[in-house]
């Protein structure tokens, strides 16, 4: 495939992620991030040699990996990959602050090579070891494929690993919080994190979502698809959002990179059915898309395997819940919520052998 864009129209895009990452999420409160400032060109620079140095599998979780059955769905492959991570992880047991932070970066670094070398155990194929000339996004596609990727293409994926990077409290990050909280070490809280994200009512939407957008098919079947699925009351996935009632931020950025990889690969056929859609999910129960409806059709041009899109979620947010794990831990306090309890109060105490 070969892509090339227009410069003007993607400065354009820049200033629109820019907007995204600014937007006021509102409703919550966080303490300090962690250092409190973004990194100067030497110390991004330091970090991104940082990443690239870690990005190979430790061989005995490789070897683990590869015991998995061929059938294992990726999510549940990918929670397997980081509990075994966990175990070769040189500051096991260590779980002080910077300890944290080395493992948060390892794994950061490491989560993009296990879910690439996941997908080609799956497929009888060899594992490609990381090439650390290729930045984030380039060298996940290339380990992926075995094939280096056009920049544009890579630069279309970074932008959606920036968009799913960090979120507040959706439900996974909020679940690797309650287990940080715990005092329990930051790779189970990543595990339980990936737990939650595969469902389809959170980051499991961009694998369902794509399966609505191939079922419509084509533009013109979009209307028709949507009224009758919202008749027989089905949910369509990719719509609607427990905080975003009027908007997503991220939507328009992930729309317009969808438009132009669209463009170039001369077929936007995908983005007029999303478009469509969208259009008659306004109309009819005034909701709007969420993240996953725009990106999932941006990974199905890039020739991403479906399965893989909610493991391409997670390699990303890896990112916020180890920050959020982090902060968790600098200011911690139990999370305990109370239950009321609300069901019958008469009911009195049974001996089992009078329970019928
Ligand atoms: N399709 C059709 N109708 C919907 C949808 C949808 N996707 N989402 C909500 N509704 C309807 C509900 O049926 C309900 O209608 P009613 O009042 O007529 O009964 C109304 O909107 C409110 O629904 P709730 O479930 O109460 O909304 P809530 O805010 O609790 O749910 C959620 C949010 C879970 C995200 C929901 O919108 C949904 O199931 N969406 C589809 C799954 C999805 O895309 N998840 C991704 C979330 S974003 C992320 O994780 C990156």
């Amino acid at each position: 495939m070969h892509l090339d864009r227009g410069a003007a129209e993607t400065d354009a895009v820049d200033e629109d992620i820019q907007a995204s990452l600014s937007a006021d999420h509102g409703g919550y409160h966080f303490g300090p991030p962690a250092f409190g400032r973004l990194p100067n060109r030497a110390e991004l620079e330091g970090f991104d040699a940082e990443l690239r140095s870690h990005r190979s599998l430790p061989p005995g979780v490789v070897e683990s990996l590869e015991l998995l059955p061929s059938d294992a769905v990726p999510m549940d492959a990918l929670r397997t990959a980081v509990s075994a991570l966990a175990l070769y992880d040189p500051d096991a047991g260590d779980d002080s602050r910077d300890a944290n932070l080395r493992k948060a970066t390892r794994l950061l670094a490491r989560l993009a090579t296990a879910v690439a070398a996941l997908h080609r155990l799956s497929q009888g194929l060899e594992v490609v070891a990381p090439d650390p000339g290729l930045n984030h996004a380039a060298n996940f596609l290339y380990m992926l494929r075995g094939e280096r990727p056009e920049e544009f293409e890579a630069r279309v994926l970074e932008v959606t690993l920036i968009l799913y990077m960090e979120h507040e409290f959706n439900a996974s990050t909020f679940t690797a919080r309650v287990i940080a909280s715990t005092l329990a070490d930051l790779y189970g809280a990543v595990v339980g994190a990936i737990a939650a994200l595969k469902g389809p009512l959170h980051g499991g939407a961009n694998e369902k979502a794509m399966d609505v957008i191939l079922e419509i098919g084509v533009p013109e079947r979009a209307e028709a698809w949507v009224e009758e699925s919202l008749r027989q009351k089905k949910r369509v996935m990719g719509f609607g959002h427990r905080i975003y009632k009027t908007a997503d931020s991220r939507v328009e950025v992930a729309k317009k990179w969808g438009a132009l990889l669209g463009k170039q690969l001369d077929d936007t056929r995908l983005s007029d059915i999303c478009i469509t859609v969208e259009e008659v999910m306004r109309r009819e129960k005034n909701l709007c898309p969420n993240v996953d409806f725009y990106a999932a059709p941006i990974y199905h041009m890039m020739e991403i395997p479906i399965a893989l899109n909610t493991p391409i979620f997670a390699m990303s947010r890896v990112v916020g819940w180890s920050a959020h794990i982090i902060e968790q831990i600098d200011n911690n306090r139990l999370f305990r919520p109370n239950s009321r309890y609300v069901g019958a109060t008469d009911l009195e105490f049974q001996p089992l052998d009078r329970r019928g």
